[in-house]
C-alpha cells in the first residue's frame, strides 16, 4: 500500500488493501451491445433513471459499473469515495463531453466556455471568473439587482395567481430566474416579468429552451451524423445557439463599451475589465454562465417551495427569523441574510431532499484507486448527489423536511454526503450567486405569502436532466 492509500484505507471503510481491477466490479446485467439499456427501460426509462440509480446502489453497494449501449460508466454514492475522489483530483478535473455543444462552436469558430472547456484553457478561464464569483463578499454586492426582479417576482404573484394558485409555476421561475441572471451579466432587463414580454425577450427565453431540449438526443446518437445528414435536432439546434449567441454578444459587446469609458460598477463588468480573455472567450464564458444559471435555479426555488408548502412548522419558524430580521417597512438584502442560519438550513434540506442536478461527473485522466478497486484512465465516474442526500445512512429520518440538522452543535453529517454544486475544482462557480439569489428569493415570498398545499398526494418526480416533479405542483400562494 502507498502511503497516501493507506491514510484512505483508514478512512474509509470500502477501501481496499488490495485494489481490483474494474472487471470485478459489480453491476447489472451486461448484455451484449445494450448493457442495461433494456433493464433500465424496463424500470421506467430514462425518466425514471434517478429511482433506478438508487435501486441499483441498494444492490450493488456504494460503487458499481453500467453500461447503457456502448457508455460505460461507474456510480459512486458514498461520502469517502467521493473524499477519495476530491483528495485525489489534478488541476484540471474534466466532466462528461457535451459532444453537441462543441460541435456547435467549431462549426461557427466560436470558443468553449466552462461547461465545456477542458484542460488548461478551462483552468484560465476559470481563474478569471473564479475569484470574484465564488467570493460571498462580492457576490452579495449584486442583491440589489435581484431584489429589483423579486419586486416584480411578487408583484406578479399577487396578480396572476387565481385562489393563490399559479399556472405553470416553473415557467414563472424560469422567467424570473432568467431575468436575475441577465440583469447580473449583461446589466439588461428583458422584462420577462411584465404582462406583455417583448419579442426579443420571449425569443431568447425559447431559443435556451429549443438548444437545451435538442441536445439531448445528440448526446446519445453520433452528432457527426446528425451533422452530415443535417437533422431536423441539428438544424434546431444550431439555429437555436445562433439566436443565442447573437443576442448575448450585444450586450456583452454594450457593457465591454461602458468599461472602455469608465470604469465598471458591477461583479461582471469588473471581471471583463480585469480579465486578460479575449472577446470570443468572454462571449462564450458569459453565454455558458447564463445557460448553467437559469433553469437549476429556478427548479431548486420550485421545490424550495414545494417543501415549504408540506412543513408549514418549518415554514412558521422561518417566518419568524425573517420578522425578526428585516425590519418591517425594509426589504430584506444581503446584509439580513448573516443573521439567518434558519432560512439557510431551509434551503441546504431542500436541496438535500430534493437536489435539482441529480448527478454530475468526472472523466479520469490518469489510474485511480477508489475503495476496493483501481479505475483506469478515462473511466466516466458518476456522483451521485440525489442517492447520497437520500439515503438513511447518512441521514437519520432523511426522508423528513428537517432544517434543524443543519443547526446541530455537534453534527456528525460528512460533508460529502451532500454535494449538490458539485465538488473540488470544478464545482458549480455559480454557487455563491444562486445560494443568494433562492435565499432572498426564500425572504421575499415568505414575508409577503404563506405558502400552502391543494393536495397532500405524493409528488411524482422525473429525470429530464433536472428532477421535475411530474405534475403542476399542488401550492397556493396566500397573501399575507
Ligand atoms: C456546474 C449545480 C446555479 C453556472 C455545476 C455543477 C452542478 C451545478 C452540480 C457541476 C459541478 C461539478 O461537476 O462538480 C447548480 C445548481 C444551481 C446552479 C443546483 C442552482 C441552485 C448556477 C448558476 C450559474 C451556474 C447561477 C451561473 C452564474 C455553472 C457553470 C458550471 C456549473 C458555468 C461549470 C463550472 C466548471 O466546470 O468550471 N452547477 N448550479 N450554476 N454551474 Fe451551476
Amino acid at each position: 500500500l502507498e502511503q497516501k492509500d493507506a491514510v484512505e484505507a483508514a478512512r474509509c471503510p470500502h477501501a481496499a488493501s488490495r485494489a481490483h481491477s474494474l472487471d470485478t466490479m459489480p453491476g447489472p446485467t451486461n448484455w451484449p451491445l445494450v448493457g442495461s439499456l433494456i433493464q433500465l427501460l424496463c424500470k421506467g426509462g430514462l425518466r425514471r433513471q434517478h429511482e433506478a440509480l438508487i435501486d441499483y446502489h441498494k444492490k450493488f453497494g456504494k460503487i458499481f459499473r453500467l453500461k447503457l449501449g456502448s457508455f460505460e460508466s461507474v456510480h459512486i454514492g458514498a461520502p469517502c469515495l467521493l473524499e477519495a475522489l476530491y483528495r485525489k483530483e489534478g488541476s484540471c478535473p474534466q466532466r462528461l463531453e457535451i459532444k453537441p455543444w462543441k460541435a456547435y462552436r467549431d462549426m461557427r469558430n466560436e470558443a468553449y466556455g466552462l461547461l465545456i472547456l477542458e484542460g488548461k484553457d478551462w483552468q484560465r478561464v476559470r481563474s478569471a471568473f473564479q475569484q470574484k464569483l465564488m467570493k460571498p463578499t462580492e457576490v452579495v454586492k449584486l442583491d440589489g439587482k435581484i431584489n429589483q426582479v423579486l419586486v416584480d417576482m411578487v408583484d406578479r404573484i399577487g396578480k396572476i395567481n387565481v385562489d393563490g394558485k399559479i399556472e405553470d409555476l416553473y415557467f414563472e421561475l424560469n422567467k424570473w430566474s432568467f431575468e436575475t441572471i441577465c440583469l447580473v451579466l449583461y446589466g439588461k432587463r428583458f422584462g420577462l416579468l411584465k404582462e406583455k414580454v417583448n419579442e426579443e425577450a420571449m425569443n431568447f427565453i425559447t431559443a435556451v429552451k429549443t438548444m437545451m431540449s435538442t441536445f439531448g438526443m445528440m448526446m446519445v446518437t453520433p452528432v457527426e451524423l446528425h451533422k452530415s445528414f443535417n437533422t431536423k435536432t441539428w438544424q434546431n439546434h444550431t439555429a437555436a445557439w445562433d439566436r443565442i449567441f447573437s443576442t448575448a454578444k450585444v450586450y456583452i459587446d454594450k457593457k465591454l463599451k461602458r468599461n472602455a469609458t469608465r470604469d465598471p460598477d458591477d461583479l461582471i463588468g469588473e471581471i471583463l475589465q480585469q480579465s486578460s480573455l479575449s472577446k470570443k472567450e468572454l462571449y462564450a464564458a458569459i453565454t455558458e454562465l447564463q445557460i448553467g444559471g437559469v433553469e437549476t435555479t429556478a427548479n431548486s426555488m420550485l421545490w424550495v417551495i414545494f417543501n415549504l408548502s408540506r412543513n408549514p412548522a418549518a415554514q412558521t419558524k422561518l417566518l419568524q427569523e425573517i420578522r425578526e430580521v428585516v425590519p418591517s417597512g425594509q426589504d430584506p438584502c444581503g446584509e439580513h441574510l448573516k443573521n439567518m442560519p434558519y432560512l439557510k438550513a431551509c434551503l441546504k434540506e431542500s436541496m438535500r431532499l430534493s437536489p435539482s442536478v441529480p448527478f454530475t461527473s468526472r472523466t479520469l485522466d490518469k489510474d485511480t484507486v477508489l475503495g476496493d478497486y483501481t479505475i483506469p484512465k478515462g473511466t466516466v465516474l458518476m456522483i451521485n448527489t440525489h442517492a447520497l442526500g437520500s439515503s438513511e445512512e447518512y441521514f437519520d429520518d432523511g426522508k423528513q423536511f428537517k432544517p434543524e440538522r443543519w443547526l446541530r452543535e455537534n453534527s456528525t453529517i460528512n460533508p460529502f454526503a451532500h454535494v449538490p454544486f458539485g465538488i473540488g475544482k470544478r464545482m458549480c462557480i455559480g454557487r455563491r450567486l444562486a445560494e443568494l439569489q433562492l435565499q432572498l428569493a426564500m425572504c421575499w415570498l415568505v414575508r409577503d405569502y404563506e405558502i400552502v398545499e391543494t393536495d397532500s398526494k405524493p409528488l411524482d418526480v422525473i429525470h429530464s436532466g433536472l428532477l421535475v416533479p411530474k405534475r403542476e405542483l399542488p401550492v397556493a400562494f396566500i397573501r399575507r
